[in-house]
């Protein structure tokens, strides 16, 4: 399901580039879905296209100016920064990403960007040699690792006649990313989520442990629907073959004492607490300290189990906790038991032994319980899309 846009603030954000003509037919688009769009421009852009046209098109005035003639009271940008539901600058200037990237606000666009917590998507149009320049590179990466949406330019004839990726990409796939970036309301803007993800490896000896299956990929998941939904998140990883989630700081752990001590260290001032990892529930009761040597007779393993982190938590952390829980053969049974005894808020069941769903795998299919009695089931489906519904149902019921 797309996002409408009928009715949505949006900022076009207008920037110096040959590709400003083509703004106007974007903000024609805009309109055309319900949007009701207001048009800023730099002083580069309206060398391309005079502000004019904009008014017309929107039938508002266009903000061209950080410190007007006229200056009203109080801080305009600071109250225009707050007015949009999100920001599309387009054509975004290699100038722009630029600046963007580096916290440099010298203009209206420039400043605005510095202040805005509602999404924000970058068309960029440039000379191919100005987008593949190092510089623009490391911008759009930077951006794009804050969470800022960047979109990659067209590739084609430019305006130059010469054959390269820099076009101004086509109306339709704006279109389509704006809906797709207003489908990210902003649930949990100002909140602070910690996410634990992956297995937890318990030492045997120096080089062998006991560990799981779990890939840390349900848990990356939430950690980067998190960030979407304007969350600031810390994900605390067991060891996992994924790349780190862009825009969430990452502490990496081995066994679940280090789990546990990072938690401690991690916990304060979180608001949510979203539990994935797949921390061992036994430990060798006395690890070996020099590699176990190979026998005729292999030796006794003695176990002992591991604290229950979460319970332990539970007692200090006043937020949402969301524990997770792995079953068979579809029982919630045992997940509701672990509801109460965690002291949970929520608990997400998944079932190992379903295909498409679990550990390892791109998909799942789980139930969400919460502690007032509701259980939604949330039908399988990657585990990005699982990882958004999950926050969706838990953002409102947090206080
Ligand atoms: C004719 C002309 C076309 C330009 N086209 C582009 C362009 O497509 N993309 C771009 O990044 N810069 C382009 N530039 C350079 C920008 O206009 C210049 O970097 C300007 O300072 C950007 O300012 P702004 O980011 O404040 O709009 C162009 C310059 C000229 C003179």
């Amino acid at each position: 399901m797309t996002a409408s846009l009928k009715d949505k603030h949006i900022l076009v954000a207008v920037c110096g580039s040959i590709a400003a003509f083509k703004a106007c037919e974007l903000v024609r688009a805009l309109r055309k879905e319900g949007a009701d769009v207001t048009v800023a421009m730099t002083r580069s852009a309206t060398q391309f296209v005079g502000p004019a046209t904009f008014a017309a098109f929107t039938t508002h005035p266009v903000l061209l100016e950080q410190f007007p003639a006229d200056p009203s009271a109080g801080v305009p940008h600071v109250d225009v920064a707050e007015m949009f539901d999100a920001i599309v600058v387009a054509p975004a200037t290699a100038d722009m990403l630029g600046k963007a990237a580096h916290a440099i606000a010298n203009d209206l666009i420039s400043t605005l960007l510095n202040i805005v917590e509602c999404p924000v998507l970058f068309v960029p149009a440039m000379n191919f040699r100005m987008w593949r320049n190092p510089a623009t590179r490391d911008a759009v990466t930077r951006l794009r690792g804050w969470g800022r949406r960047v979109l990659d330019p067209d590739k084609g004839t430019l305006a130059t006649l010469h054959e390269g990726m820099g076009r101004f990409p086509e109306i339709p796939a704006i279109m389509a990313e704006v809906r797709e970036l207003l489908d990210r309301p902003q649930l949990l803007r100002g909140k602070r989520v910690l996410v634990t993800a992956g297995p937890t490896r318990e030492p045997i000896d120096p080089v062998r442990f006991i560990s799981n299956r779990s890939s840390g990929k349900m848990g990356y998941a939430l950690a980067a629907a998190a960030r979407d939904f304007g969350a600031e998140v810390t994900l605390i990883s067991g060891p996992v073959q994924l790349e780190p989630v862009p825009g969430c700081a990452l502490v990496s752990i081995e066994t679940a004492e280090d789990l546990a001590a990072a938690l401690e260290r991690e916990i304060k001032g979180q608001d949510l607490l979203l539990m994935a990892a797949a921390v061992a529930d036994f430990q060798a009761a006395a690890p070996a300290r020099e590699k176990i040597r190979r026998t005729s007779r292999p030796p006794t393993l003695k176990l002992k189990p591991v604290p229950d982190l979460l319970k332990t938590l539970r007692k200090k952390f006043k937020g949402t906790v969301v524990a997770f829980s792995l079953q068979a053969g579809g029982d919630l049974e045992t997940a509701r038991d672990k509801l109460r005894d965690k002291g949970a808020e929520f608990i997400v069941v998944n079932f190992y032994d379903e295909p498409g769903a679990g550990f390892e795998g791109d998909t799942n299919h789980v139930w969400l319980l919460s502690s007032s009695g509701q259980e939604v089931e949330f039908p399988q489906d990657t585990k990005a899309a699982i990882a958004r519904r999950i926050l969706e149902f838990v953002a409102p019921h947090m206080d």
